[in-house]
């Protein structure tokens, strides 16, 4: 079986759901459930004996070391962070408990179960760390993409903490021998994305007749990846990645943040006219730009191209207009997602 962390967040959820649709391999998800965490996106796996969800966090040692004890995963899948830049910005501590310390002990509860296993099962071992393209830091216009080798350079709270749990990762295979890989991700979009991001606040403050915020000057550049090609990558690396390496994952689909909204609007005034007739590109605002704001982020994939196969399916037009549907088909969803706490961040950030 594999344990994921972080499995009831967005792209965890779209792992866990894309998983046991393709192979009858059990899955336990481990969640602390924080504001970003959403039993809902897992509610279709109700009554499937191939899930199991337990409530808790990777910082809890003694948790993790007795359902890996229970459970003798082949595979650990590290989604679980908190992974929201501008969160990161207002309140970095729980940045560094959970991204920081949490992958550490995590790490150091796998490294205690990986070195009593048997021969056999400690050689097919692996823990898959998640990681994101922004410990790069920020490209300027003509820079190359970011492949493997660029340097570390990351520019927010969050970026560092997650460039912080990646060194982490590697020093747990060159320190301890304990078989890690990390993938690199660019931006995802998708079903089940908390409307705190980009894409999902757009669609529902548009539908909503609010403002579409767009800081700064809307032309920061960020590369899109459908989250079902990030799930395939993912998948891909755990069956045949090569122990310590680190993978960039990127859909080759840099936009600029007014290029995307502007694509939402078309596509909604499409698919859910404005009650009035007027486009939905009227709601667009220009805010107060995020402090520190990275330009440009551009993923080189090939190298999880050439090793191991793996191209995305979707192309931003495909990725945007089915997303773009799956939050129109589900209101109940976006209802439970948007109650009290949420209310409380909008006003905070925006106002
Ligand atoms: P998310 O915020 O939607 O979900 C994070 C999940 O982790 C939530 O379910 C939350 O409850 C859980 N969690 C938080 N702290 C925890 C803890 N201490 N113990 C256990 N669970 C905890 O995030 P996401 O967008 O799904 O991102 C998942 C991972 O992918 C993160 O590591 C993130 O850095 C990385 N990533 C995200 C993107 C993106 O575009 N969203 C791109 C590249 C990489
Ligand atoms: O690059 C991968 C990263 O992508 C992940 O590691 C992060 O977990 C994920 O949150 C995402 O980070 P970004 O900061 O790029 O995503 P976000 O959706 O917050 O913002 C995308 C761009 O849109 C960014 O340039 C900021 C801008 N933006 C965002 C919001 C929320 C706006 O212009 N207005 C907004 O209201």
């Amino acid at each position: 079986m594999i344990i994921v962390t972080g499995g009831a967040g967005f792209i965890g959820s779209n792992f866990v759901l894309d998983w046991l649709a393709k192979h009858d391999e059990p899955v336990l998800t481990l969640d602390k459930l924080t504001y970003a965490g959403n039993l809902d996106n897992l509610r279709s796996l109700e009554g499937d004996a191939r899930h199991t969800f337990v409530h808790g966090d990777i910082g809890d040692r003694e948790l993790v070391a007795r359902l890996l004890a229970e459970h003798r995963p082949r595979v650990i899948i590290n989604f679980a962070a908190e992974s929201h830049v501008d969160r990161s910005i207002l309140g970095p501590g729980e940045f560094i408990q959970t991204n920081v310390v949490g992958t550490f002990n995590l790490l150091e509860a796998v490294r205690a179960y990986w070195s009593g296993l048997p021969d056999a099962e400690r050689g097919a071992f692996r823990f898959l760390h998640v990681s994101t393209d922004e410990v790069y830091g920020s490209l300027e216009a003509g820079d190359a993409p970011f492949a493997e080798t660029h340097q570390y350079q990351p520019n927010s709270p969050y970026s560092a903490s997650k460039a912080a749990s990646d060194h982490l990762v590697r020093a747990y295979l060159h320190t301890y021998g304990v078989p890690v890989l990390t993938t690199n991700c660019s931006n995802n979009y998708g079903p089940y994305h908390f409307p705190e991001k980009l894409i999902p606040l757009i669609i529902l403050n548009a539908l909503n007749g609010k403002p579409l915020p767009i800081y700064g000057d809307g032309l920061n550049i960020r590369d899109w990846l459908y989250v079902g090609d990030h799930c395939a990558a993912i998948r891909r690396v755990v069956e045949a990645g090569v122990v310590g390496e680190t993978y960039n994952v990127g859909g080759w689909n840099e936009k600029t943040n007014i290029d995307v909204v502007r694509a939402i609007c078309g596509i909604l005034d499409e698919l859910k006219p404005r009650a009035d007739g007027r486009p939905y590109a009227e709601q667009i605002t220009f805010v107060k730009d995020r402090p520190g704001h990275d330009r440009r982020y551009a993923i080189d994939a090939r190298k999880l191209e050439r090793e191991l196969g793996w191209r995305p399916a979707e192309t931003f037009d495909t990725g945007i207009r089915k997303t773009v549907q799956w939050y129109l088909d589900h209101p109940e969803w976006i209802a439970n997602v948007t109650s009290g706490a949420y209310r409380e961040w909008v006003t905070q950030q925006y106002g």
